[in-house]
Formats: structure tokens, C-alpha cells, sequence
């Protein structure tokens, strides 16, 4: 099925005054985890966790969902994200929707489940209409939907991304992230909404704590891009988020102090919690995570443990929406 309508003067930064394209699509969006340790805000990696965002033509609009973590998909199509990016882009002339959502990446994780609904939304409808949306116009508004960047930066372009969150501009950098890491997620069975956790967060820091982070967050940045996986364990540090965060996560201190004992190179907070992040040596992942699990477990908490690689791409259209495109260009 093709459609082909006006835009109404379209939305900033869309190229097409009339536009046309298959009418549907599925993108499937990565995970992500944000911060790192000192980058808070600023820094995230893509995760190869994907959930998938399917789009068509229906009589009304309204959201199905499948997947492990399905009964967190809001089904009210003013609240739920994907299906709002995706309006905040489509042509008005478009008419009524379906969103199919599989949801596989835990809900209120930390590892932006949020932030893969909204680029799934946005990157569907350049799919389905055809869009020319620039990439840096396609990240600003992911960022202005979810509030921060350091999510939606990874989720859309896969990678590690570095993004400066202050101003318009939104300036970014994707690094690739070295595939010899292992990535070892705990899940701990309690859930912390992240504008609970920014809540927590003081308004002014100690310059001291303040320079800590952007020296580490610039270490980071310098330890990935160089193999410098001796460096991980410093440059995760950090003083800005996590201090304030601990109490709302109960078990990331067990679960760190665990990670580091078993090999990790680095450890941290993924997000805003609750899970909790550990690279290491990919031969390493196993005793890594079952030190981790024991760990949360010891203090009380139930959880899940994901091995996961880094993804080193972001939102993609599925195979399926390729053969039927493909298909229907015959
Ligand atoms: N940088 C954000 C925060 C990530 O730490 O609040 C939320 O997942």
C-alpha cells in the first residue's frame, strides 16, 4: 500500500512539501545505557537488545503489544511515546494507525526503553512517507520528547555517543565500541522511574566533584577509542549521579563491588537504574554475571542477567519492511 498527501507546510527541517512513501514500516531500535559511570547526561552505548515498532494503515488508531515486557506499553495513543514521535512527524492527510510494539527491553530498566519508543515513532514515519529528515533534526526532537540525549543519541545512531545536552545545536560524536568487551546487564526485580531518580539529584554539585566527572567522562571517551580497557574502572567512576541514586538502588553497590571481584574492567549505574552495567573481558562474562546475580540476590533483591554485545547499529528497518518494499518496487 503507497500514500501520497500534502504535508501542510510540513515540520521544520522535513525537506518534501509533498510526500509519499509505502504507508507502513517496522524499525527495530536498540537498548542503551547512558552515563557510563562519570558521563552523566552526556555519554551512552547502544546495546544489542531490540524492540520493534510496526506501523500500518487501520480503520482507527490504537497500540498492540507482544513481547516479555508487553503489559508496560501504554495502549492510549496520546501517552504512549512511539506513537507520538511518530504523529509529531507524519503528514496530517495520514489517516488512522496500528502500532505494533514487541517489547523485549525491561521496562523503568535504565536501559532506555523509553528512548527506543521514540525513535522507533520517528524513524518509522521517515519510512512510511518518505521522509528526508536529517539525522541532527531527527536527534533533536528525540531529545526534546524523552528530555535528555544520552538515550536517544545511541538508540537512533548506534555505537557509543557523546552528546553535549546544553543549547539548540546538540552537538554529537559516535565512537565505535570495541567488540572484544563483554557486557554483562543485571536486572534487579525492583523498578526506579527515571524522573524519580533525577529528582534525587542536586541542583548545584562541588566544583571538586564537578571536575572528578569530566576528567573521567573525558577518559572514557580516550580509553574506548584506544582499547585502554585498563582505564575503565577509573573513568566509570563517579561522583554527580550515583551517590544520590544509592538509595534508590539498593543493590548497586553489592552488585559493583561483585563485578570488579570477578574481572570487570568498569562497572556502573546503567541510566538511572536499576541495572547495572559491567564490561569486561568477553571470556569473563559468565563468572562476571553470576557474581553479579549472586550478589543481588545475597542483598535481598530478585533479578535477571543479560549477556548483550554492543550495538553498532541504531534504529534499523526490519527485514520484513525491506523485502515488501523491495517487493513492491518490481
Ligand atoms: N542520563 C539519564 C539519567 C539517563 O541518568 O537520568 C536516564 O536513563
Amino acid at each position: 500500500m503507497g500514500v501520497e498527501c500534502e504535508t501542510n507546510g510540513g515540520p521544520p527541517g522535513v525537506a518534501a512539501k509533498t510526500v509519499s512513501g509505502p504507508g507502513w514500516a517496522e524499525v527495530a531500535v536498540p537498548a542503551s545505557s547512558g552515563n557510563l559511570g562519570a558521563g552523566f547526561d552526556a555519554l551512552g552505548l547502544a546495546l544489542e537488545l531490540r524492540n520493534t515498532y510496526r506501523f500500518e494503515p487501520s480503520s482507527h488508531d490504537h497500540i498492540e503489544a507482544s513481547g516479555k515486557f508487553a503489559e508496560f506499553v501504554p495502549r492510549d495513543v496520546r501517552r504512549n511515546l512511539a506513537f507520538r514521535a511518530f504523529r509529531s512527524l507524519a503528514p496530517t492527510a495520514a489517516g488512522p494507525y496500528r502500532l505494533h510494539a514487541r517489547r523485549i527491553i525491561p521496562a523503568q530498566g535504565g536501559l532506555g526503553s523509553s528512548a527506543s519508543a521514540i525513535v522507533g515513532g520517528l524513524v518509522a514515519a521517515t519510512l512510511a512517507f518518505d521522509l528526508e529528515v536529517p539525522q541532527d533534526e531527527l536527534l533533536r526532537r528525540a531529545a526534546e520528547l524523552e528530555g535528555h540525549a544520552d538515550n536517544v543519541a545511541p538508540a537512533l545512531l548506534g555505537g557509543m555517543v557523546i552528546t553535549v545536552p546544553d543549547g539548540p545545536d546538540l552537538p554529537w560524536l559516535r565512537l565505535e565500541f570495541p567488540a572484544a568487551v563483554g557486557i554483562v546487564l543485571v536486572v534487579p526485580g525492583y523498578r526506579v522511574p527515571t524522573h524519580r531518580a533525577r529528582q534525587v539529584l542536586p541542583e548545584q554539585v562541588p566544583r571538586a566533584d564537578a571536575v572528578a566527572n569530566l576528567a573521567r567522562a573525558a577518559l572514557m571517551a580516550g580509553a574506548v577509542s584506544h582499547g585502554r580497557f585498563d582505564l575503565f574502572r577509573e573513568a566509570m567512576t563517579d561522583r554527580l549521579h550515583q551517590p544520590y541514586r544509592s538509595a534508590l538502588n539498593p543493590a548497586l553497590e553489592p552488585c559493583m563491588a561483585a563485578a570488579l571481584d570477578a574481572g570487570a574492567y568498569g562497572v556502573a549505574l546503567s541510566g538511572s537504574g536499576p541495572t547495572v552495567i559491567a564490561f569486561g573481558p568477553r571470556d569473563r562474562n559468565l563468572s562476571v554475571a553470576s557474581s553479579m546475580s549472586d550478589a543481588c540476590l545475597d542483598s535481598g533483591h530478585s533479578c535477571e542477567t543479560y549477556v548483550v554485545g554492543a550495538a553498532a547499529e541504531g534504529a534499523y528497518p526490519t527485514e520484513a519492511w525491506r523485502t515488501r518494499t523491495r517487493q513492491a518496487d518490481l
